[in-house]
């Protein structure tokens, strides 16, 4: 990673109408959860598709192309926003996309996917059985077509397929970069990471130790019912989780850790948090309904996921006696995705804390 190059992804989003998000001081809100300053990089307008996930996808399926220009179809796995990303980089190559969604994906999900004029199928399993079956599929299309024509765009890599999702990490790396124009002078003490499979995780963490003299200390988030990188960082091997139940952080909800991610994760992450929906709800909440002239943020489930695993600290009684948090700590965030399911996302915010 040492030899990627910022400034070359950075450009290369320039090119696509790429627009710096913004970031954003939460000095009120800070003053309330008792620390000192709250800072939130806002990806909700990114690429005009109200996620990051594109920065990733655009940069890994132009790489594709231009290695193999027969690529007809990009075919990708998703829980929503990495679909939708493909699909849109895939129309503006003029190639075909062929998404995969897991069952219960948002009606909403699915139609945003659509609207970018990808092919999409509905499975009867989870996330990680959805890679799978679309692993499957390209195989079987490039063995009729006896030439790779159809292209897997993976944001999780595994034994063997490491290329694409490394790739796309790299193209997550604008973001990180933009961020640390932005910073200048406030030293971030904690950064917050939501993680569904790591692969953005590990990508912003590995910038970070390269770029910044005092990297903060990284904590990762998941939902309790995919907690992956928890089960893996406990155990210090990668791990599968085999959960049923389901969580609102759609984004999130990951069974296994993608490969390389670990080998990043595993040696930066200093405490990994798995929490209930209870948080991210109550986080979405208060990003929506400022105090004072704080500017409101529309954080959908996932992009809250950094600021609830900050609630889930604030009440933990071990944690706070740690000191993790304290009065002069300052936060990073990173509103990864807007109102991607807007009918979730209004339901959610206009209920009230069950506390
Ligand atoms: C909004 C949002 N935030 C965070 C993530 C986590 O990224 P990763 O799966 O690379 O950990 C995702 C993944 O799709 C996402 O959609």
């Amino acid at each position: 990673m040492r030899s990627w190059d910022p400034l070359e992804i950075f450009d290369f989003h320039q090119l696509l109408g790429n627009k710096t998000t913004p970031l954003i001081h939460l000095p009120h809100l800070a003053k309330k959860l008792g620390i000192k300053n709250i800072i939130v990089k806002d990806e909700s307008q990114r690429l005009g598709l109200n996620s990051f996930k594109a920065l990733g996808a655009s940069y890994g399926m132009a790489k594709q192309l231009e290695k193999n220009p027969d690529i007809e179809t990009f075919c990708a796995a998703t829980d929503g926003n990495h679909g939708r990303s493909v699909a849109w980089m895939a129309r503006r190559l003029n190639r075909k996309s062929i998404v995969y969604v897991p069952r219960n994906t948002s009606k909403g999900r699915i139609e945003a996917i659509r609207n970018e004029h990808a092919e999409v199928y509905v499975t009867d399993n989870n996330y990680d059985i959805t890679v799978t079956k679309a692993q499957i599929r390209c195989d079987k299309e490039n063995k009729i077509a006896r030439k790779n024509v159809w292209s897997l765009v993976q944001d999780t890599s595994w034994d063997g397929y490491e290329e694409v999702p490394l790739q796309i990490m790299k193209g997550y790396w604008t973001q990180i970069h933009e961020i640390t124009e932005q910073i200048i002078s406030s030293n971030v003490d904690v950064l917050f990471l939501q993680a569904g499979v790591g692969s953005w995780a590990a990508s912003i963490a590995s910038y970070i130790m390269i770029y910044w003299d005092n990297p903060p200390m990284i904590i990762t988030v998941e939902p309790l019912c995919a907690n992956c990188v928890y089960e893996s960082i406990k155990t210090g091997k990668r791990v599968s989780v085999n959960n049923h139940k389901n969580t609102v952080m759609a984004g999130l909800n990951c069974r296994t850790v993608s490969k390389f991610a670990w080998k990043i994760l595993k040696n930066y992450v200093r405490y990994s948090l798995a929490i209930p929906d209870v948080y991210t709800k109550r986080a979405m909440r208060l990003f929506a309904h400022p105090i004072e002239d704080d500017k409101a943020i529309t954080a959908g489930e996932s992009g809250a996921g950094g600021m609830a695993g900050l609630l889930a600290l604030l009440e933990n009684k071990r944690c706070m006696e740690k000191r993790i948090l304290t009065s002069s700590t300052t936060t990073l965030f990173i509103n990864t995705e807007g109102d991607t399911d807007s009918h979730s996302y209004n339901k959610i915010i206009r209920m009230a804390d069950k506390r």
